[in-house]
């Protein structure tokens, strides 16, 4: 089920918005004009993407030890995480994100890999 995150202004190129969405963790991304969302946890050792991530293009890296993920789809592109970063399906209507945490389109992150 679809809830509201946030309002769509605050979704910028280049940042990562942090929104708790029914109690999950969730970054924002503005990518190619469309807003994405991911887990805001990074499955290698859990740091948090919104205060350690850095987005370049359609990739975000995590800041901790260097694990880099695709964005849209959450598949991980460079090491040392070998786990994907979760994403949700996320809509823009009337000028707010709706996110989907239900619908998880990656393994939860962060529960198998140890540091
Ligand atoms: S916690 Fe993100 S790369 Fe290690």
């Amino acid at each position: 089920m679809f809830q509201k995150a946030t309002p769509r202004g605050q979704v910028r190129l280049g940042e990562i918005v942090h929104v708790d969405v029914a109690g999950e963790d969730v970054a924002l991304y503005l990518v190619d004009g469309r807003v994405l969302a991911t887990s805001n946890i990074c499955p290698h050792a859990y740091c948090l993407l919104h205060e350690n991530g850095v987005v370049y293009g359609e990739n975000v890296e995590c800041s901790c030890h260097g694990s880099t993920f695709k964005i849209e789809t959450g598949e991980n592109v460079n090491p040392p995480s070998s786990n994907p970063l979760a994403t949700f399906p996320a809509e823009v209507r009337d000028g707010e994100v709706f996110i989907d945490v239900s619908a998880v389109q990656a393994p939860p992150s962060g529960r198998t890999e140890a540091v």
